[in-house]
Formats: structure tokens, sequence, C-alpha cells
């Protein structure tokens, strides 16, 4: 039977400080660095996003709300003491703007041999640089990043205009979405 080998062993080399970057480089794939347009980097979130346009970028997928630096720093430090579970990436473009994000989260479950799951949240690129594959690199890399992390499988919601790009990604359509909102 699978058994995650995070939840059996932790895993040291994950732990992130909130004085740098929210989780360890290594986890960005290598592959998918290089495959990015010319100039262009990905790197895990860092606290100095702020001020590159973090929140511009996710203002194109919805509402993002007005949210002062000392509110989003304490966020960060929310996320960034919870060491290897949440993940959000970035591009950035040569000017060192950040263009496109994407984040798993990791679920701890009992099931399963005590499994993990990925969850795929918040996938966005800026307007004038869609098209670019940027949103597939993001993909590809949230998807090694599970991959290492020892989650058996990694599961999004998104709308039916949405479904051709998660398939040109890999992804299927299983199951149903239902929501409770308050
Ligand atoms: N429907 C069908 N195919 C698509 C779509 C779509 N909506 N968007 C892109 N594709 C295709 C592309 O044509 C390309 O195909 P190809 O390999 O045959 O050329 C492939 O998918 C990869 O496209 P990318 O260039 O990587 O896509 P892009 O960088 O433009 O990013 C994204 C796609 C993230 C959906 C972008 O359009 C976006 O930010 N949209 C607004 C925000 C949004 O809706 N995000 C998804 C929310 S769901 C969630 O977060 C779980």
């Amino acid at each position: 039977m699978w058994s995650s080998p995070l939840a059996k062993t932790g895993n040291p080399s994950l732990s992130a400080s909130t004085n740098g970057p929210l989780f360890s480089a290594s986890l960005i794939s290598p592959a998918v660095k290089d495959a990015l347009p010319p100039s262009y980097i990905m790197r895990p979130l860092e606290r100095t996003d702020y001020a590159a346009g973090f929140l511009d970028v996710l203002k194109v997928l919805t509402t993002v709300g007005d949210i002062s630096q000392e509110k989003w720093t304490e966020r960060y430090d929310w996320m960034a003491k919870r060491g290897d579970e949440y993940f959000v990436l970035v591009v950035c473009d040569g000017e060192g703007e950040v263009v496109g994000t994407g984040s798993v989260i990791v679920e701890r479950k009992f099931i399963h041999n005590l499994g993990l799951v990925g969850h795929i949240e918040d996938i966005v690129v800026n307007k004038d640089q869609q098209g670019k594959k940027l949103g597939l690199r993001i993909i590809e890399a949230l998807d090694y990043i599970a991959e290492r992390i020892g989650c058996y499988k990694t599961i999004l919601d998104c709308s039916e205009t949405n479904e051709g790009f998660y398939v040109k990604c890999g992804y299927k359509r299983v199951g149903l979405e239902m929501a409770h909102y308050y």
C-alpha cells in the first residue's frame, strides 16, 4: 500500500524561515525553470513580493481587497511558520515584476496510510503575459513540488472556461465541486 515518505520521516530540508523565501528554492523544478522564456525566473514567494506586484497579479483572478503591508507580512509569516504546508510560487519577468503565481497547499490525512493531498489554488498570469506557457509552467512546477513532498494526488477546482487549460496540463475531470459560502 502507498505510504507518504514525509508523513513517516519528516523532511527538515523543507523548513522555511520567516526571513527567507516561503519554502526551499530547491523544490522548484530545474526543468521548468529552463523552459521559461529568456530572462524570466520562477521562485518561492518572498516577503518583499508585496512591493513586486504580487497582489496586482492576483487581482486578475478575483477580488483581493485593500491589504496593508503590515497585514501582508502577518499572513506571510503565518504561512512561513507552517514550513511544509504552503507552497506559493511566483514567475517574474526580466524587470523582477511578478507576472504569475500559483499555490499548492498540502493536506495531511489519516486515510491512505497518512496520505498527503496537494490542493492547487490561485493560478494566475497577468493578462499581457498570457499565452506564453507561463500558466503551464506554474502547474508543472506545483506538480513537481507535490510529488517531491510525497502527495499521492493533486486536485483543484476551476470553471468550465478553464477546463481546457488544465486538461493541457495533464488534469482530468473527476467528480463534482460543491460549496457552502458563509
Ligand atoms: N481554455 C483552453 N485552453 C487554454 C486556456 C483555456 N481557458 N487557457 C490556456 N489554454 C491552453 C493554451 O492555448 C496552451 O495550449 P497549447 O499548449 O496547445 O498552446 C496551454 O493551455 C497552456 O497555456 P498557457 O500559455 O500556459 O496559459 P496562460 O499562461 O495564459 O495561463 C491561465 C492560463 C492561468 C488560465 C490564465 O489564462 C489566467 O491567469 N486566467 C485568469 C485567472 C484564472 O482564471 N485562473 C485559473 C483559476 S482556477 C484555479 O486557480 C485552481
